[in-house]
């Protein structure tokens, strides 16, 4: 402790405790400034990273016409909606592209065996609980969250994804619930749906029918989604 006394005069000490609680407060005002100011959760509708291979949302969902579940299959099960492992593009890419350098890092993640490094777009703080399995099997499709990443060759976050968005659907959720069977169609509509239209006079008697077929009431207790 005694050579600090040559570095600092006296009358410092007495400022000592004041440093030790900047020391401790300002990391923390920063983390909780950047967790809150500057999350992409509360500002940034638009964030798109860049990811390590240029996957495309419009190619393979979009054109090729695969099913959002063929690769985010636990999406229906579990609270977390599963980014596919390699295996899972491998089904195709052994046969087709194999050569691309667009599918380099792919490959190397298949050969080492080390996952992609899928980064994260869309990311709730932890305080908040969401569950995929309680809205897509009640009829909540994935584009009123998401928007058309059937559309998309770079995944964006479409939504602020703030507690008052999701209170506004808890408190209105009328006419965004659909049949479940079409939650991963993200381009429907009752306009071009010919069944629906035989079976309801207009889209608010459709909606209302899955809304009261399903008893579906969202909660807006602070208890459902801060547990
Ligand atoms: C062939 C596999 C495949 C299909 C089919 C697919 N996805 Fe994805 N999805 C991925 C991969 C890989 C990522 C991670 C890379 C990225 O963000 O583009 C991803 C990322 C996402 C993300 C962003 C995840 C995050 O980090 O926040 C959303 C949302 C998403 N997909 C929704 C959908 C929806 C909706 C469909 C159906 C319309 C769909 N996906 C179809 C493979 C697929
Ligand atoms: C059901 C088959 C299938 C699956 C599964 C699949 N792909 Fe593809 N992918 C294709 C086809 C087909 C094309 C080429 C389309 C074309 O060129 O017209 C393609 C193209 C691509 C390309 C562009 C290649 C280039 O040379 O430009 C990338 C990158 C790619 N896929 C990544 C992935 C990733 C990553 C996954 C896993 C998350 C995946 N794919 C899963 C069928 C598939
Ligand atoms: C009610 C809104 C809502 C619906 C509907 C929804 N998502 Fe999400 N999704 C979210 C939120 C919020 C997150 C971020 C979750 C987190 O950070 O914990 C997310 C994250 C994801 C992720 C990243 C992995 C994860 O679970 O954090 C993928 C992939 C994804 N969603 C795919 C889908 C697909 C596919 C569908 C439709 C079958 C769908 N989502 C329907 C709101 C929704
Ligand atoms: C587009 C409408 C919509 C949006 C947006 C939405 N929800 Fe929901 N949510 C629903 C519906 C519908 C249900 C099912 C209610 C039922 O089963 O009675 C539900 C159910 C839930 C449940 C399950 C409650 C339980 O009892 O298990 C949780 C948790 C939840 N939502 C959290 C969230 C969070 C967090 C967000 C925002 C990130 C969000 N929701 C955004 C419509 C929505
Ligand atoms: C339908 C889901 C849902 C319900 C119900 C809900 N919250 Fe939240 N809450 C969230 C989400 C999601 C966030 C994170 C928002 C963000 O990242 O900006 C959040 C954030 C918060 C925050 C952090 C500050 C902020 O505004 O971002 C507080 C405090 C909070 N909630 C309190 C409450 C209280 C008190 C209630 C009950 C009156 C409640 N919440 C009900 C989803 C919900």
């Amino acid at each position: 402790m005694g050579r600090y006394h040559y570095v600092f005069p006296k009358w410092s000490n007495a400022l000592l405790p004041t440093l030790c609680v900047l020391a401790a407060v300002g990391p923390l005002y920063a983390a909780l400034l950047v967790t809150y100011g500057f999350s992409p959760l509360t500002t940034d509708i638009g964030y798109q990273p860049v990811q390590p291979v240029p996957f495309s949302h419009h190619m393979h969902a979009g054109q090729l016409g695969i099913d959002c579940r063929y690769c985010h299959n636990t999406v229906e099960y579990a609270n977390k909606a599963a980014i596919p492992p390699t295996q899972t593009c491998m089904n195709c890419h052994t046969q087709i592209h194999k050569e691309s350098p667009n599918l380099t890092a792919l490959n190397e993640s298949y050969a080492t065996g080390m996952p992609m490094q899928w980064v994260r777009v869309h990311d709730l703080p932890d305080f908040a609980y969401f569950s995929h399995t309680a809205h897509v099997t009640r009829g909540v499709s994935c584009v009123e969250c998401h928007g058309r990443i059937d559309k998309m060759e770079v995944v964006t976050q479409q939504e602020t994804l703030s507690m008052g968005w999701c209170l506004s659907c808890h408190r209105h959720p009328e006419m965004r619930v659909r049949d479940p069977k079409l939650v991963t169609d993200l381009g429907w509509s009752f306009e071009k749906d010919d069944e629906a239209k035989r079976q309801f006079d207009s889209p608010e008697d459709y909606h209302e029918y899955w809304l009261n077929h399903n008893n579906l009431a969202p909660s807006q207790d602070c208890s459902t989604c801060h547990r």
